[in-house]
């Protein structure tokens, strides 16, 4: 018996993230193999992967110089630790990282986006303490974020459901409202209201005391929340406000890095420059596990006043840097450049606009957001939250197409090298869903 193409056992053994194992292995959907957008089930059924991956696989499925990377390294250098001393490919595959990054001139790697997050949430209180405004102690988040699962992540994201099981988090975190306002269902892109939102961040600072807030953090569009572009406006604004108030604005761009919108990182395509930022994900076309957080000069020079035989950051992961990942970034930003996959996005993100948008008047169709290669059609709800979505993936995934159900959101993120006759077999499947 091959195991990775058969259901190998009563399937109880693995305790499933974020999953409702019993109604998983009610009707188990396991994934044999993969190639291009393409997912392979058990059984033979054949689905789109419209997730790629989970907002991960930009570069499509099994590309084969990734692979051989990966192969090449671990015959090479299977690991060496990076905690005072260290291996060529952490610095290559971080020089190729700020590269990508104009303005940003060091990365911490990590192994996830989660503890990407709370590495930046530490560096930023580490930073205040270093320049002597230990004071500041305030993280601030948003309603409807998502920026991972640990304590840090947790405590400034604003999905209440993901926070209920576990009690007070971190003690000093805030939160500013999302930005999903009903004047902007339906917006093609970026909607054009709520750049107000952002003052939120100002009534902290009036409420609290402007001198004990650390960092802002935000998704520049929030993905797990449901896809929701921010206004136009908001963003900008935001950056204003820290500024005027000595706080550091980091960007979570763990979905966004790596061409989700045509650019390398979202702070490009917005045209505003955070402090910090986080990526993962797409950052070895989720071959291996990995993350980082990228700061400026300024914010990592701070670190660098005490005496040189103590460490810069009292912070760090036994595989950060780990060579296979390392290699796989490598490999993976080759693919990226060589196969123009951000361009293709960005000549793509209209044709996927506007299939998406066919479904605006749609029976049950509640809004339809969009930017670059990421959008959802968001469900009217039926039943309890949640309800509706659930229904939808199900009958999509039967039909050929996975998405991810976000409450009644379909999230959408597919593999960058998506084409105009893919488009088309998307929209197709969810009209046979959606406008039967
Ligand atoms: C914005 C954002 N931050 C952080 C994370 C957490 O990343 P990971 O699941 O790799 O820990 C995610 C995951 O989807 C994310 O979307």
């Amino acid at each position: 018996m091959n195991e990775q193409t058969s259901v190998p056992n009563d399937l109880d053994s693995f305790w499933m993230p974020f999953t409702a194992s019993r109604w998983f292995k009610a009707n188990p959907r396991l994934i044999a193999k993969a190639k291009g957008i393409h997912y392979t089930t058990v059984d033979g059924h054949e689905v789109i992967d419209g997730t790629g991956g989970l907002w991960c696989c930009n570069a499509g499925h099994g590309v084969d110089r990734i692979t051989k990377a990966i192969q090449d390294q671990a015959a090479r250098l299977d690991f060496a630790h990076s905690f005072n001393q260290g291996h060529p490919i952490a610095f290559q595959a971080a020089s190729r990282m700020v590269d990508l990054a104009d303005g940003f001139d060091h990365v911490f790697f990590t192994n996830s986006g989660s503890e990407a997050v709370d590495t930046a949430l530490k560096i930023a209180l580490a930073y205040h303490q270093a320049r002597g405004e230990g004071q500041r102690r305030i993280l601030v988040g948003r309603a409807k974020a998502y920026h991972g699962i640990n304590f840090g992540g947790l405590s400034v994201g604003g999905l209440g459901l993901n926070k209920g099981q576990f009690g007070t988090l971190y003690p000093s975190a805030q939160h500013m409202r999302h930005t999903d306002l009903p004047e902007n269902r339906f917006s093609h892109g970026q909607p054009e209201h709520g750049a107000h939102l952002a003052d939120d961040l100002q009534a902290i600072c009036d409420a609290q005391g402007a001198h004990t807030i650390a960092a802002v953090i935000a998704e520049p569009v929030f993905g797990a929340g449901g896809v929701y572009p921010p206004p136009k406006g908001y963003l900008e604004r935001l950056r204003e406000i820290c500024d005027a108030n000595g706080i550091l604005l980091i960007f979570d761009e763990v979905i966004t890095g790596f061409g989700r919108l045509g650019t390398p990182f979202a702070s490009q395509y917005f045209g505003v420059k955070p402090d910090m930022f986080t990526a993962a994900k797409g950052m070895t076309n989720a071959t291996v596990p990995m993350g980082g957080v990228f700061t400026t000069a300024a914010v990592r020079d701070a670190f660098l006043q005490g005496p040189e035989t103590m460490p810069d950051l009292f912070h760090g992961y036994t595989y950060s840097g780990h060579p296979l990942a390392c290699a796989a970034t490598i490999a993976t930003m080759d693919v990226y450049r060589d196969e123009g996959i951000f361009e293709n996005c960005a000549a793509m993100a209209p044709v996927w606009q506007d299939m998406l948008h066919q479904f605006d008047n749609a029976p049950g169709v509640h809004d339809v957001r969009n930017l670059g290669l990421m959008g959802a059609v968001h469900l009217e709800q039926k039943g309890a939250v949640g309800d509706a979505g659930r229904a939808a993936y199900e009958a999509l995934w039967d039909k050929g197409l996975s998405v991810r159900p976000a409450g009644d959101s379909l999230a959408m993120s597919p593999p960058l090298t998506l084409t105009e006759s893919e488009i088309g077999q998307i929209g197709d499947i969810l009209a046979s869903v959606l406008k039967p």
